[in-house]
């Protein structure tokens, strides 16, 4: 069975690899797009490969009522993602996001929605095999040693922050616990705010600087010994194809959301 695939911000940095990458697969089909700029437009036109014939749509709503889909695939951005899924989910579409900057409070919305309509959602920050190793490894880590900060780098340009990447490492950490804080932070002498940011048991800190392009980095200290596990992301975007070709295929085989692509990996 082809599975037949919505791709919102399929002109996009990330989503045209992977609009690019679904002419090398005989069992997904994409069927429409979603980009405002080159709505009404044929994708291949817009990308200059002519096997790509969806049409582009100026909205989610507008692709899923024309064009019925098995699949709706998120990439484009934090303000607009969460009703794209949602409606999506309405059109009887599974869905899988690749949108950062979604907060845990619309994870909770999109999950009862994808729990009301039975269909799977699959929610991962980053699609990079490497990056699913490393909050793997930190999950271990975690287990072990009590503290723990995290630093999330990117470009000047990059508007939302934390990354993806780190929301996602942060969320899965706070299932094992909280970083312990020697000194709590209302006992910060000086100024707090150079802490970081306190998200769900974890200390954040963003940079936002030309030269990086993004990184995520967690420090686990111990007296006398530390671990540092990093993950760098080079400028194209083909690390991010194979995790979304997996997504695409693996989002109909639970109901619900489900945060990670290790959550459809087996890893063990
Ligand atoms: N999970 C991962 O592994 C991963 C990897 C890379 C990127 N990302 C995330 O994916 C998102 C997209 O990144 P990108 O670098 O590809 O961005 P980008 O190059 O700016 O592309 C955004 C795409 O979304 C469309 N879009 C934006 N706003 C829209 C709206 N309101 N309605 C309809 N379409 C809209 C854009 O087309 P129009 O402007 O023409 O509408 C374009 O096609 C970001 O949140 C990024 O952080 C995640």
């Amino acid at each position: 069975m082809t599975i037949r695939v919505c791709l919102a911000g399929a002109t996009g940095w990330a989503g045209s690899a992977v609009a690019r990458a679904l002419t090398q697969t005989d069992d997904i089909e994409l069927v429409s797009a979603v980009s405002r700029t080159y709505a009404g437009r044929v994708l291949g036109d817009v990308l200059a490969e002519p096997r790509l014939t969806a049409l582009v749509f100026a909205t989610a709503q507008e692709a899923l009522t024309a064009h019925p889909c098995d699949v709706f695939f998120e990439f484009t951005k934090p303000d607009v993602a969460k009703l794209n899924v949602l409606t999506a989910l309405e059109h009887g579409a599974h869905g899988v996001i690749g949108t950062s900057g979604l907060t845990d409070e619309d994870y909770e919305e999109i999950a009862k929605a994808a729990e009301k309509y039975q269909r799977g959602v699959l929610a991962v920050g980053n699609f990079a095999l490497t990056v699913v190793l490393l909050q793997k490894f930190s999950e271990i880590a975690a287990r072990f040693i009590p503290q723990w900060e995290i630093i999330d780098y990117a470009h000047e340009h990059k508007k939302d922050a934390p990354s993806g990447t780190v929301r996602e490492l942060v969320n899965r950490l706070s299932k094992i616990r909280p970083s312990e804080l020697t000194v709590p932070l209302e006992q910060t002498q000086g100024v707090k705010d150079t802490r970081g940011a306190r998200m769900n048991g974890s200390q954040v800190h963003s940079l936002r600087l030309p030269s990086y392009t993004i990184s995520a980095e967690i420090i686990f200290g111990l007296p006398d010994q530390r671990l540092t596990i990093r993950h760098d992301s080079g400028t194209s975007a083909e690390p991010y194809v194979d995790g979304s070709l997996l997504a695409i295929r693996k989002v109909n085989t639970f109901v619900g959301l489900r945060r990670g692509l290790d959550t459809v990996l087996d890893l063990s």
